[in-house]
């Protein structure tokens, strides 16, 4: 008998208990901070620039409290879809994501959109037309970097590679990061942009080196051998990629930073050291930090505040001369 009522309180709490819980969180009112759980389907761990963006995101939700379910798709797309879908079923509050490509993504925003999940567009965007799919898209604006990076090239490349000299044909090689990602497809219009109207300053070979330093170095080599020294210039869609072209270049026994001028982009440590030693020219800046504006947007959507379509990071350009200056400065 005393065993029937134990049995009996036990579940009556237990019930009671579930009530309560399904009760707060089905009220209208806002849910409070340490209540919201995060779902967020990074990319992977390409480059010095994702780790750093992976610490901001997980960093900044431990500093606020804020539960993160938190997914790293190893640069495919179909890892990320699964980890969207198990985010749906999970109703988690808010999806954040970086989509690895721009296309492909239109049936899992309508499953959240369906199911009731605001998505944030972190760092990368999409190619969708209906823009009701997302609530913001928070990163850099990598046309511009593209352009910077173009202008950059224009303005200095007497000045650095001859100075005492005519200018003739300017020839550029590239290297583009993952194809069919919105930074890869920006940046390599933004250049273009820049260069137009600049007919001596010719790309003759472009290709994938994937955002990686191992990519980076191999498709250098590939172009070092098929071009020698005919290259004048190498534009990197990102720093690691850079990094591992220097190796190549060396290993060709050109002078990197001097016999071929190197223009990147992403600003990470490893690029200032580059530039310290006079190996990298340039570097455009692009800013992983972006935990902060992500849950600031979390918050803000779940106080039901409106949020700005496009949230675009500040950010600079830093020539080889300030590294040195700069390099204690930098976060990542
Ligand atoms: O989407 C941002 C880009 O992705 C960074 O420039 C690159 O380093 C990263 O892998």
């Amino acid at each position: 008998m005393l065993k029937f009522l134990e049995y009996a309180l036990l579940i009556a709490g237990l019930l009671f208990f579930q009530t309560g819980c399904r009760q707060s969180a089905d009220s209208d009112q806002p849910k409070d901070i340490s209540e919201i759980v995060v779902g967020f389907a990074q990319i992977g761990a390409e480059s010095a620039w994702r780790t750093a963006n992976t610490e901001s995101i997980i960093s900044e939700a431990k500093k606020r409290n804020i539960q993160l379910k938190f997914s790293d798709a190893q640069q495919k797309q179909e890892n990320q879809i699964k980890a969207f879908r198990s985010f749906i079923a999970q109703n988690v509050d808010v999806i954040g994501f970086s989509p690895v490509v721009e296309s492909g993504w239109g049936p899992v925003l309508r499953e959240a959109k369906e199911a009731g999940i605001p998505v944030i567009l972190v760092d990368r965007a999409v190619d969708e037309t209906d823009e009701s799919l997302w609530v913001t898209v928070i990163g850099s604006d990598f046309i511009l970097e593209g352009e910077r990076a173009g202008k950059w090239l224009i303005e200095n490349y007497q000045r650095v590679k001859r100075p005492d000299k005519r200018m003739n044909v300017v020839n550029i090689v590239e290297l583009q990061g993952t194809v069919g990602s919105a930074p890869a497809n920006d940046r390599y219009r933004g250049f273009r942009n820049a260069l137009a109207g600049h007919p001596n300053f010719k790309i003759i070979k472009t290709q994938t080196g994937e955002f990686t330093r191992a990519k980076g170095k191999e498709v250098m080599e590939a172009f070092l051998k098929s071009d020698g020294k005919k290259i004048d210039v190498l534009y990197s869609h990102n720093d690691d990629m850079a990094l591992g072209a220097i190796q190549a270049i060396e290993a060709y026994g050109q002078r990197p930073g001097k016999d071929i001028i190197i223009i990147s982009i992403d600003a990470v440590r490893g690029a200032f050291e580059a530039m310290a030693a006079g190996k990298l020219n340039v570097t455009v800046e692009c800013s992983p930090l972006l935990g902060p504006q992500f849950y600031d947007a979390v918050e803000a959507l779940i106080r039901g505040e409106t949020i700005p379509k496009r949230i675009v990071t500040d950010e600079g350009v830093f020539p080889m001369e300030v590294a040195e200056k700069e390099l204690p400065n930098r976060k990542y």
